[in-house]
């Protein structure tokens, strides 16, 4: 399979002015989430060079992916999710060790993540990782935290999320979350499958832990 350096450079350009439209719309005053956004920015509009050597991998979860992808309605959602699947083909999804032999063995078919722009994907970047979370129709993803500064913005479905131990709340298409470093939290699907996209800044190269082993 030939590299696709032309959708990549595509998704890169829709995830900039994506971060460029939020940095000018509601990001007053929370000064963790506004320094996140301003590197995401800054990191994309950096030269970023192809991972040649990349290679695709598939997991249980991705069987929700076409229809996730098919389910994006909101336009600016949508234009990424068409690029997501111009590129479905070249995705490495992984799971988290950390979570190995503690997290139920459902979770691990029912949750997946991939990194696109990162320190090991199909754009090269040091400072910052963007990629999407797959999440099966019924699902637990235990609570978990991790250094790196972290936001969501859910493409399709919709599902319970949760910060620290309050109380889940539910979050739709087009909704953002942010996790400030080392903020714990936790999310549950009943009944639909949900894919976000993700940006991680900070301490990027540690991977999340689960709350258990804090
Ligand atoms: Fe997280």
């Amino acid at each position: 399979m030939e590299f696709p350096n032309k959708e990549i450079l595509i998704f890169k350009e829709n995830i900039l002015n994506f971060y460029k439209s939020l940095k000018n719309s509601y990001l007053n005053n929370e000064h963790n989430l506004f320094s996140h956004v301003e590197d995401v920015i800054s990191s994309l509009e950096d030269d970023l060079g192809f991972n040649i050597g990349h290679k695709p991998n598939i997991q249980p979860v991705c069987r929700f992916l076409d229809v996730c992808i098919s389910e994006t309605k909101n336009n600016d959602l949508k234009k990424i999710s068409e690029t997501i699947n111009s590129l479905k083909h070249f995705l490495n999804w992984r799971l988290n060790d950390n979570y190995k032999n503690i997290f139920e063995d459902d979770f691990f078919k029912n949750e997946s993540f991939v990194e696109i722009i990162g320190p090991s994907g199909l754009l090269i970047c040091d400072k910052i990782r963007v990629g999407l979370l797959l999440l099966g129709d019924h699902v637990l993803y235990p609570s978990h935290n991790h250094q790196a500064l972290e936001f969501y913005t859910i493409l399709s479905g919709s599902s319970m999320w949760q910060i620290n131990d309050e109380n889940f709340i539910l979050k739709k298409p087009g909704d953002k979350i942010f996790h400030d470093e080392w903020v714990t939290h936790a999310m549950k699907t009943n009944g639909e499958p949900v894919l976000a996209l993700f940006s991680w800044s900070g301490m990027i190269e540690k991977e999340a832990i689960p709350l258990s082993l804090n």
